[in-house]
């Protein structure tokens, strides 16, 4: 669609930085480097066509978009203490082709997934004999709002869970049967499901609870700590370039109101933590694993970055 932005491709990430150091962790460090700006791979510019788009992107969000009747805020006041004015869902940056998919449940291709956890909820399984609907009954009524929650405390754990890790609990814990696998389609599927029940509703996610307030500060660490041979936070595309171009790619602010997401790139629904592993591993540094307590740290601190956004699940990108 911008055919600006696609020449930054000829200058790769590799231009970005001399790669002195393939790992930096140090939070202290990236306070003294705060103002650097992404070079070469972002094009600060997209003149013409690009910039008329967008335009046409902001005007048309100032009518919420609807899905199935229900309103889906993709813009809201940040957070107190939130170092942006506006936070906005992944939504807006999307092609308006990539959005209508996301807008009509019958187009969406995350709903065969949706589909599958549906089945799944009223399937028993493991040695009590019980299925999520025996103790749950009707998902739109026990599971509304869940999603918009997590990751909730958990006094049994004594840390926050994401919805993945409520779900295996229950099936471990509760109904004797064995965990899924993060990535599986069980599991997918059931975030997807459990998730689609909380559409609309803004993210709010329960800090005061346990000991959450330590994990939020541990993800906001990692969100702002350079990692890499290219040294990048998450902060230095999602919250210095939103907006701007990386590649071909148009920068959102890295929410996570729509996941599992279905990606057309993966051709497939995904977690978050799925994508996650891919930003960092685009810094060309070591990752950390799905369902690891660094990525719970950090989806604890990007939910709250979220505030306000409504849950999308599943939603559409790219
Ligand atoms: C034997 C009964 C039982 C079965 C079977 C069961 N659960 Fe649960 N589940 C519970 C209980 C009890 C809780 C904790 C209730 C609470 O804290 O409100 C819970 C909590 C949850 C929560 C968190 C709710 C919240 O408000 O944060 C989710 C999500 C959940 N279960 C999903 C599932 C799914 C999906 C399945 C099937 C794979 C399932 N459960 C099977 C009993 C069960
Ligand atoms: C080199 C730039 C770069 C870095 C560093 C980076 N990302 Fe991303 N990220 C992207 C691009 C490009 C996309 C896809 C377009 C978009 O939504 O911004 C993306 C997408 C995302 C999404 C999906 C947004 C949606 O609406 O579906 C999330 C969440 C995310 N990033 C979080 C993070 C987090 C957390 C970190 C730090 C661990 C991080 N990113 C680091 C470039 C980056």
């Amino acid at each position: 669609m911008c055919r600006a932005a696609r020449r930054s491709e000829t200058g790769p990430l590799t231009a970005a930085r001399d790669g002195k150091n393939m790992t930096n962790r140090d939070g202290s460090r990236w306070r003294d480097s705060h103002m650097r700006k992404l070079p070469g791979i972002i094009l600060a510019g997209c003149a013409g066509a690009c910039l008329a788009a967008i335009g046409q992107v902001a005007a048309e969000d100032a009518d919420m978009p609807e899905i199935d009747g229900v309103k889906i805020i993709t813009r809201a006041p940040a957070p107190e203490g939130h170092p942006l004015d506006e936070i906005t869902s992944g939504f807006v940056y999307r092609t308006e082709e990539t959005q209508e998919l996301e807008l009509d449940d019958f187009t969406n291709p995350g709903f065969l997934m949706v589909e599958l956890g549906q089945d799944l909820w009223s399937t028993p399984e493991g040695s009590a004999g019980k299925s999520c609907e025996s103790c749950h009954g009707d998902a739109s009524e026990s599971m509304k709002g869940v999603r918009a929650a997590m990751p909730k405390w958990s006094e049994a754990a004594g840390k926050p869970l994401t919805l993945e890790q409520t779900i295996n609990a229950c099936r471990t814990d509760r109904m004797g049967a064995d965990a899924w696998k993060w990535e599986s389609d069980q599991m997918l599927g059931m975030t997807a499901f459990v998730g689609l029940q909380s559409r609309g509703m803004p993210v709010k996610l329960d800090l005061a609870a346990g000991d959450m307030q330590s994990w939020w500060e541990h993800g906001k660490e990692l969100y702002y700590t350079r990692t890499g041979q290219l040294e990048l936070a998450c902060a230095n595309c999602h919250e210095d370039n939103y907006g701007n171009y990386i590649r071909a790619d148009h920068l959102s602010q890295g929410q996570s109101n729509g996941f599992p997401t279905y990606r057309l790139k993966w051709q497939k629904l995904g977690s978050l933590h799925r994508r996650l592993k891919g930003c960092i591993k685009d810094t060309r540094a070591e990752t950390y694993d799905v369902g690891s307590d660094e990525l719970v740290a950090l989806e604890t601190y990007l939910a709250w970055r979220g505030t306000g956004l409504s849950v999308e699940t599943p939603a559409v990108r790219n």
